[in-house]
């Protein structure tokens, strides 16, 4: 069992972002990570159709006898973990917007949240926001054609630059000190966040957290891999394996990533 890989799915490439990070904390692990990025991005999607998505995933998972799931995806998070916690044998490690640890280091009382509209309209967003946020000016703000860009690679341009900009400008002005990344795509912007952002404001993502969790609970359910040997990695998209390739390639060959229809 503890040899089966750690399952990981996002509505594409930006939950690498989440997998670089288990896989880095857990080198023996075997994975299998699915970009379905022939249907993202998920934030525009209905609660209903990010379930459905959430589901197909998860049977494709399942069927290549992964042991453990990590929704490496903020809006199927938000909108699917607890149907599929109570509804699959197995553990789910989900990722949330960093809204604690941000909320109780700001000293400006005012943070940002960049995600998607699919995780700041949650219910799950709504209850984490006002049991650590609500005596703090929280300034949310959706991040729209983000996902789009990242997935097509266009990460270093005049036009995500401008775009990130309009998006962060509202929060300069009412002086956030703390930038919460709320998807799992955002980390890949951090190189341009960091030139357009004061150098005060820091920013917040999931996925040490994730990793940590990850690690935590294999433990806790004998289901660490103690193998000595480092790890294999599947990583297969139902689209174009470009942006995929291009954004592993620091961690892992070209022949380990794929077309897979799921
Ligand atoms: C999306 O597909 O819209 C974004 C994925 C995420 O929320 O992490």
């Amino acid at each position: 069992m503890s040899k089966q890989p750690i399952g990981f799915f996002d509505s594409g490439v930006g939950g690498t972002s989440i997998w670089k990070e288990v896989i880095s904390l857990l080198p023996h692990e075997n994975s299998i990570y699915l970009a379905d990025s022939r249907n993202a991005p998920y934030g525009e999607k209905s609660a209903e159709e990010i379930l459905a998505l959430s589901v197909k995933n998860t049977e494709k998972l399942l069927e290549l006898h992964c042991k453990l799931i990590v929704v490496a995806c903020n809006t199927a998070t938000t909108n699917a973990i607890d149907f599929l916690r109570k509804t699959y044998p197995i553990p789910f490690i989900g990722i949330e917007p960093a809204i604690k640890p941000a909320a109780l280091s700001s000293k400006s009382k005012t943070i940002g949240i960049l995600a998607t509209k699919g995780t700041l309209s949650s219910a799950l967003f709504a209850r984490t926001s006002s049991l650590y946020a609500s005596d703090l000016n929280v300034i949310e703000v959706i991040g729209t054609g983000l996902v789009e860009r990242i997935e097509k690679g266009l990460i270093n341009t005049t036009e995500t630059r401008e775009l990130l900009q309009t998006y962060l400008d509202p929060m300069i002005a009412e002086n956030m000190d703390y930038l919460v990344l709320g998807c799992s795509h955002y980390p890949y912007l951090i190189p341009i966040l960091k030139e357009l952002l004061p150098e005060e404001v820091q920013i917040i993502d999931s996925g040490r957290a994730v990793a940590l969790q990850t690690r935590k609970i294999l433990e806790s359910n004998s289901l660490l891999n103690t193998s000595k040997e480092k790890g294999s990695h599947s990583l297969y998209t139902n689209a174009s394996v470009e942006t995929l390739v291009h954004l592993t390639q620091d961690v892992v060959s070209k022949k380990e990533v794929g077309y897979l229809d799921f």
